[in-house]
């Protein structure tokens, strides 16, 4: 995965230097839990998931420039819903501090060009809960479609059972939306 650039923000691998600002967001009630996830008890689960993530290399860190740290993540994830090779699921969460600056569509935008452009996806989708409207609006302003509500999607880890919004973008829709002088696929 190529390190990635925007005005605010560079999307780079995780390293293991990371675990502090890392944990500084996983361990809040609320962040994980909005994206499915329990937050984060210690820092040695923080540890097991941030190994996982440079093991497997689908997630970046989203590093913010100005102040020097590791602000929250995000990944483009196999869509076990979906058994066509070049389809990604896009997924992210952004430390509460730094909401509502428009972080996380400047950086959704850096990651579907990236897998539109750079790894020739034909679709990335996309969904959230349907008490995340924070989400439904970086969603929404990313240009994704609405493809229905999948009802009884999945048991989140306290029990509940939860609904998924799902939205999806093909390659021709994010080609059109860029305009024609994006690059060609493959
Ligand atoms: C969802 C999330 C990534 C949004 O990122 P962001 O960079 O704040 O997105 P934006 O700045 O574009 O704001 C999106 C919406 O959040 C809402 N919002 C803005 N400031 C907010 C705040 N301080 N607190 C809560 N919501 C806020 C607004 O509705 C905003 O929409 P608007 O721009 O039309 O007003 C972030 O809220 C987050 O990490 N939430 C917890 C994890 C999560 O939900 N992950 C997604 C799982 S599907």
């Amino acid at each position: 995965m190529e390190t990635l650039h925007t005005p605010r923000l560079v999307l780079r691998p995780f390293e293991p230097e990371d675990l502090e600002d890392f944990y500084a967001y996983a361990q809040d009630p609320e962040v994980g839990p909005r994206a499915g996830w329990k937050p984060h008890a210690n820092r040695q689960e923080t540890e097991k998931i941030l190994r996982g993530f440079i093991r497997d290399g689908e997630v970046w860190a989203l590093w913010h420039r100005e102040d020097k740290k590791v602000i929250g993540s995000l990944g483009l994830h196999r869509d076990a819903t979906r058994s066509v090779e070049d389809v990604r699921m896009l997924g992210y969460v952004l430390a509460r501090p730094y909401w509502g600056q428009g972080l996380m569509p400047e950086a959704a935008e850096a990651a579907m060009d990236y897998g539109f452009a750079r790894l020739g996806l034909a679709l990335i989708s996309v969904a959230h809960f349907p008490f995340n409207a924070a989400s439904r609006r970086v969603i929404e302003k990313c240009g994704f479609s609405y493809e229905g509500t999948r009802r009884h999607a999945l048991r989140r880890y306290d029990g509940m059972v939860l609904d998924e919004c799902c939205y999806s973008m093909t390659w021709e829709e994010w080609q059109a939306l860029r305009g024609s002088n994006g690059p060609g696929k493959g």
